[in-house]
């Protein structure tokens, strides 16, 4: 049984093949309309959405299958006190799949290890959510015809951004993929996207702290919200707040066939009058997600008996406390466990990332 905790655990030629099913989705629909008739898919939602769990829910639905779930923690056990191991094992006996949101970083990986049915990774914290990038590619795929050769601008909160660090993970694989990170410094990139991700994919890649100086080199801008919920006070979430406000005057320099992106929902990042842009394809890119979510739940099911590819095999050390706030074994009771990444002898959580050692 394989799981999606992030896009890593996909090959490209999977990535491609799912977004192959999406394309005959969208085009042949009605052959797929029964294809999960009797299957059930749980959405857990501990966290709020509207985009990702709508989008799985009429997924499911239009592959003629049913859903159950909850939308936010409070209507769970887990107001009560149950953890998120104990959650999902139950839920297996309700549901045959489950599309997990959690707040805490490495909440989907233990879930992984709990449940007894697929579980996917619908955003765990600041940390990983692949079905956005899923969603992202697809988009890319449509508007663009291709996956490589090109140069795309992430922009906002590059620290907390979940959608930003699956979206490097999966395009650093694809062939001459350029990357121009725009956030104030201190919301950065993690330190692993760089040591661990850019640095070994071999992209070319450089940061800068304006939108302006670099419009005119994007094929894509992917615009994200500066993640007030992730702040560790308000006051610090107020001075980034306005930090990069997209507006048709800063478009003046960009390409005539610039794609405009954004996983939403938007606060004051992009101005209304970029809606009516040609090039802004935030809304049609939020449509994709229903189409890769229904290839998504068909190649889950498909796999339901394939072993899970456990290559991983790495060296781990046990007992280092994990120092981010937000991860799962902080807040759990887990064994804290971290990975040789294999750069420069660094260790990491092996549920969020951060580095231990
Ligand atoms: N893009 C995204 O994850 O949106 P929701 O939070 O509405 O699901």
């Amino acid at each position: 049984m394989r799981h999606l905790l992030d896009t890593t655990d996909l090959t490209l030629k999977e990535i491609d093949d799912m977004i192959s099913l999406s394309m005959d989705i969208i085009n042949n629909g009605e052959k797929y309309s029964e294809s999960c008739k009797g299957k059930k898919l749980a959405t857990l939602f501990f966290e709020p959405s509207t985009r990702t769990r709508l989008s799985f829910e009429a997924a499911m639905l239009e592959l003629g299958g049913s859903v159950l779930g909850f939308s936010e923690a409070n209507s769970s056990s887990a107001a009560k006190g149950e953890t998120v191991g104990d959650t999902v094992r139950i839920v297996s006996g309700y549901a045959d799949i489950i599309a997990m949101r959690h707040p805490l970083e490495g909440a989907a990986k233990v879930a992984s290890a709990k449940a007894l049915v697929p579980v996917i990774n619908a955003g765990d914290g600041g940390h990983a959510h692949p079905t956005q990038t899923l969603t992202d590619l697809l988009t890319v795929f449509r508007e663009k015809g291709r996956l490589d050769n090109m140069t795309v601008g992430v922009c906002g909160d590059l620290k907390f951004g979940r959608t930003v660090h699956s979206l490097i993970k999966a395009m650093s694989r694809y062939k001459n993929v350029r990357f121009v990170l725009i956030s104030p410094k201190e919301l950065s990139v993690p330190d692993y996207i760089i040591t661990d991700v850019l640095e070994p994919s071999g992209c070319e890649y450089k940061a800068v702290t304006s939108i302006e100086e670099v419009m005119g080199e994007l094929d894509i801008l992917y615009m994200t919200r500066i993640q007030r919920e992730r702040f560790y006070s308000q006051e610090e979430y107020l001075k980034y707040k306005d930090a990069f406000i997209l507006n048709g005057e800063k478009l003046v320099n960009a390409k005539k066939d610039l794609t405009i992106m954004h996983p939403l929902p938007r606060v004051n990042e992009i101005a209304y009058d970029v809606d009516d842009d040609p090039r802004a394809k935030y809304f049609e890119q939020a449509h994709n997600g229903k189409y890769i979510r229904m290839a998504l739940i068909l190649t889950l099911l498909k796999w339901i008996d394939e072993e899970a590819d456990h290559t991983e095999n790495m060296l781990t050390v046990n007992g280092i406390q994990c120092s981010n706030p937000h991860c799962i074994s902080n807040h759990e009771s887990l064994p804290h466990i971290s990975k040789h990444t294999g750069t420069n002898g660094t260790f990491r959580c092996i549920y969020c990332e951060t580095r231990t050692k």
